[in-house]
């Protein structure tokens, strides 16, 4: 059996983020400039159903029976076994690596499962179809998340732009004119069950505010495909800030991502906002020309890295 590896992009979410666990429309896109990668190889010498699993970034250098149930390595692995009904691998090991910053709204953990997924149903003679990929990864998102809506497995895993609604079929649709992003990092670590949660807290005390913020935000995801199909890029720009305005109603954003988001415009972007759960994270922000400015201005707000991507 020869080496597998497998990799999956980061993503980010252009729109209707938060709004998406209740089951409004939200829009994302991956990010091909940074990408999570899993190498499977034979464990020539280890006994069979024996798996080392190693993962520097976050310090795992483990035998898989010794990682726990909740532990999300693990169970990108034990998802990947259960689906094709083998309990008795032969030896593998499984390295995986990663240049999508942590907890940081792009989707590091799912495009973590994704690759593993990929790289281990390969070695084992039976890849998973897309589908799978992503099912299995949103199992594993839940350890992550609590309530996840899956827009990141799906995204990460189809790896081009999605519409996506929950519980509904992905939908993808066309770019009509490509569009650049600076996506830029507050260099906060912020866990999105933590502001999921927060969110879910302020709806049950104020549903009918949190209703009437969540409908606006899924209006606004509505709109930016149709003006992304027509290639109407200006108008974008204005959806992406008042998505943004939205967000800081839902409690969401932060005094590090308004800087941003502020500087990014002042700097000549047609439109910015955070994107992911919040909090910390990262902000992104539409620079159709002007991308140069917009870098040196976010870099100088305190951003602690800024990715470049076209969206098409
Ligand atoms: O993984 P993040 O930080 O990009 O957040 C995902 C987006 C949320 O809408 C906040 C949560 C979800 O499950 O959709």
């Amino acid at each position: 059996m020869p080496a597998i590896s497998a990799s999956a992009p980061a993503k980010g979410i252009l729109f209707g983020e938060h709004a998406v666990v209740y089951g409004y429309p939200a829009i994302a896109v991956p990010v091909h400039q940074v990408s999570a990668r899993a190498v499977v190889t034979p464990w020539i010498k280890g006994a069979s159903g024996k798996i080392h699993i190693d993962a520097p970034q976050v310090g795992v250098d483990a035998d898989l029976e010794r990682l726990s149930q909740n532990d999300p390595l693990g169970a990108a692995v034990r998802g990947a076994l259960n689906a094709l009904g083998i309990q008795q691998p032969p030896a593998f090991k499984l390295r995986i690596t990663s240049t999508i910053p942590l907890a940081a709204g792009l989707g590091s953990g799912a495009a973590v499962s994704v690759a593993i997924v990929r790289a281990v149903s390969a070695f084992l003679g039976s890849p998973s179809s897309d589908e799978q990929v992503s099912a299995l990864a949103f199992e594993v998102e839940k350890l992550h998340h609590g309530t996840p809506s899956g827009i990141d497995n799906t995204v990460v895993t189809y790896g081009e732009p999605v519409y996506f609604v929950k519980d509904e079929a992905i939908q993808t649709f066309q770019v009509n004119k490509p569009f650049t992003l600076l996506i830029a990092d507050t260099g906060i670590p912020s866990p999105t069950r933590i502001a999921v949660g927060d969110v879910r807290a302020g709806f049950q005390q104020e549903p009918e505010r949190y209703k009437k913020i969540f409908e606006d935000i899924g209006d606004i995801a509505e709109k930016a495909r149709k003006t992304i199909e027509t290639g109407s890029n200006e108008a974008l720009g204005e959806l992406m800030d008042q998505n943004h305005s939205l967000l800081e109603k839902l409690g969401v954003s932060s005094p590090e991502l308004d800087k941003l988001v502020s500087a990014a415009k002042q700097a000549g972007a047609k439109g910015a906002k955070l994107s992911g759960a919040g909090r910390g994270g990262n902000m992104i922000a539409l620079a159709e020309e002007k991308q140069a400015e917009v870098k040196v201005a976010l870099l100088a707000a305190g951003a602690k890295g800024v990715i470049q991507t076209v969206v098409q």
